[in-house]
């Protein structure tokens, strides 16, 4: 989460700006600053330093630069892409240098935007997503600003809050927004500022405008307007994102792409070395979480599978009583929801008719509603309080596979935070903190075993029955291991707590039957075992989803597929992969269409 300040108006120096940033410093302090466009130079001056405000404060003073004019940008980092160091510290500008801007926010296609950009022979010399939006803005601009951020933005997905000045419209500055906070701070007698959020500006500001999603603001010495942009309903602005990228199916590359998903659902939100998640977009609703007694989590399908393994995360690590809804359920039925609870969303598509109703249904009531949606701007996201975008581009394939994992870490993040804000210890959560960071290589490390995972999946092909059993945080994972196969592949499996074998599913058991059995080293791991060995004791059939390192277990099961050893809390994200695999290989080799399954649709727009 960074700070950004942009300031215009009657004064020339530099102290109304830099007096905003000191105000956004908690937002993060890897290094600082700040680009004036001084007209009788008629140039716009940048200086950057790593560290803290003050070190920028000291490099001017040594700079002898005499930084007078506006409009001026000012800004405060915390690195997501690229290291601490002074190229990538903001503000970032163009090639020429003639157009600079400061931004929050994360760009998920800034790779093939940048791309694109090198090609058409634009220079780069940061290894930030930010500088990519200045050259895009210089791609456009023909002397008209806010025309040429119009353009810009329209090809940019993700997040942002952006404040921009050019040389050649050195009267204005442009301000953009989309699902990352920005004000415009409104002076009695003197200009505007405008900010990530309203502390920088409250002693200079008589007023205040927030800025809402897909506005433009064009902002003079004397006057601002406001445009709005309406995005299309059906962008095709990354036409190179929505194409399978050599894969033969979406589903087999958004499995593939997950290191991607994680690295995009984690950046910028670990404070390692404070064992915190850091969640800009539910910064405006902290103090309500701080005080809140009890979560409810609705959903559906896969979403509602992750909302399962939500539970297990929030009692056991943050303390707080935990219900989880179908959503399709909790619209119809009387809930009893006490005061001091918030009611969590989860859904990709952002527009799933059930949960929506469900939300509505919370509001009603007066809950406090979150949402862990994907889909930026979508119905769900609009509805709610408050929420967190997981950031991981369009998912095609019905199938939800990063859809979901990303889910998982951004409710162990959420969990990290509302945890800090209780009674989880500085030990414990850097320790998940630096668990949760390994996430995307340890998610790659499983991708290795694809061919494996192929071979394994054309041995059973021909089963037309099976169960997926599981216990504690990954019980939820053999619902979802069956949902994909059987939404895949169309031949029928069920999702079975372990502990409930015996209490009937045992009965389907022969040497016809499937099970695939979830049992990573934790806590529950010698009850998973006697749950196999009833199983083998009816000659069905096992396939071990492992930690790596266990042999004993290939002595009791017929197949293994390993995964890499993780704290309990997050063996779920890395369980569900070989599953994923699994259920695509045999969908694939039983000739289903994997992307589009008979009978199903992505976003479950009716009841
Ligand atoms: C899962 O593979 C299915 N595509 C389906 O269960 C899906 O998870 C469910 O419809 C919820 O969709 P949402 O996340 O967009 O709300």
């Amino acid at each position: 989460m960074c700070g950004i300040v942009g300031y215009i108006g009657k004064q020339r120096d530099i102290k109304v700006g830099l007096a905003a940033l000191k105000r956004l410093e908690y937002r993060g302090y890897d290094s600082a600053g700040l680009a004036v466009f001084d007209s009788e130079k008629n140039q716009i001056i940048g200086l950057k330093s790593i560290g803290r405000i003050d070190d920028l404060e000291n490099k001017i003073a040594k700079s002898g630069l005499s930084l007078n004019g506006n409009p001026s940008l000012f800004h405060t980092r915390w690195a997501t892409h690229g290291g601490v160091t002074e190229a990538n510290a903001h503000p970032h500008s163009d090639c020429k240098g003639n157009i600079w801007l400061v931004h929050n926010g994360i760009i998920e296609n800034h790779k093939e935007l940048r791309e694109s950009l090198e090609k058409e022979g634009h220079k780069f010399v940061s290894e930030t997503d930010t500088e990519v939006i200045a050259h895009l803005i210089e791609k456009f601009f023909d002397g008209n600003l806010e025309e040429a951020v119009r353009k810009a933005v329209r090809l940019i997905r993700g997040a942002y809050a952006l404040a921009i000045i050019a040389k050649d419209d050195p009267q204005k500055l442009v301000a953009a927004r989309l699902s990352s906070p920005l004000v415009i701070g409104i002076s009695a007698n003197d200009g505007y500022i405008v900010a990530s959020d309203a502390t920088a500006v409250v002693p200079y500001a008589k007023q205040v405008v927030n800025l809402e999603d897909n506005e433009i603001a064009v902002i003079n010495h004397n006057d601002f307007y406001i445009l709005k942009e309406k995005q299309p309903e059906d962008l095709e602005i990354d036409a190179e994102e929505i194409q399978k990228g050599g894969y033969p199916h979406y589903m087999l590359k958004e499995i593939m792409e997950q290191p991607e998903a994680l690295e995009n659902s984690l950046k910028g939100r670990l404070i390692l070395e404070q064992g915190l998640a850091q969640l800009g977009g539910l910064q405006n609703v902290s103090d309500q979480l701080r005080k809140i007694k009890r979560l409810r989590i609705v959903a559906c399908g896969t979403a509602y599978h992750a909302g399962l393994i939500g539970k297990y995360m929030m009692e056991e690590y943050a303390g707080i009583p935990t219900e989880v809804d179908i959503a399709s359920e909790f619209r119809y039925r009387k809930p009893i929801l006490e005061e001091n609870t918030a009611l969590l969303c989860i859904s990709q598509s952002g527009e799933t008719a059930d949960t929506l109703a469900a939300i509505q249904e919370a509001k009603r009531r007066g809950v406090l509603t979150l949402g862990i949606v994907n889909a930026i701007g979508s119905s769900i996201v609009r509805e709610t309080d408050a929420g967190v975008y997981n950031h991981i581009g369009p998912e095609i394939g019905v199938a939800a596979t990063k859809s979901f994992v990303s889910q998982l870490a951004i409710l162990a993040l959420l969990t990290l935070y509302l945890g800090r804000q209780r009674n989880l210890s500085l030990v414990k959560g850097q320790r998940i903190a630096a668990d949760i960071q390994k996430l995307p290589e340890l998610v790659a490390e499983i991708l290795k075993q694809n061919d494996t995972i192929k071979e394994v999946a054309e041995k059973y092909k021909d089963f037309n029955n099976g169960c997926f059993i599981g216990r504690k945080y990954n019980a939820p994972i053999a619902l979802e291991g069956a949902l994909k196969l059987k939404e895949i592949s169309y031949l029928h499996a069920e999702g079975v707590v372990g502990g409930e074998l015996k209490h009937g599913p045992l009965a389907l058991v022969d040497e016809n039957f499937l099970t695939v059995a979830v049992c990573p080293s934790d806590s529950v791991y010698e009850k998973m075992v006697s749950n196999i060995q009833q199983v083998k004791g009816r000659n069905g059939k096992v396939i071990a989803i492992a930690t790596e390192g266990n042999e004993d277990i290939k002595n009791i099961v017929d197949d293994v597929i390993y995964i890499p050893r993780v704290s309990e809390i997050l063996t779920p994200i890395l369980s569900v992969v070989p599953l994923q695999l699994f259920a695509y290989h045999v969908g694939v080799l039983r000739g289903c269409d994997v992307d589009k399954p008979r009978n199903l649709a992505k976003s479950v727009t009716v009841e």
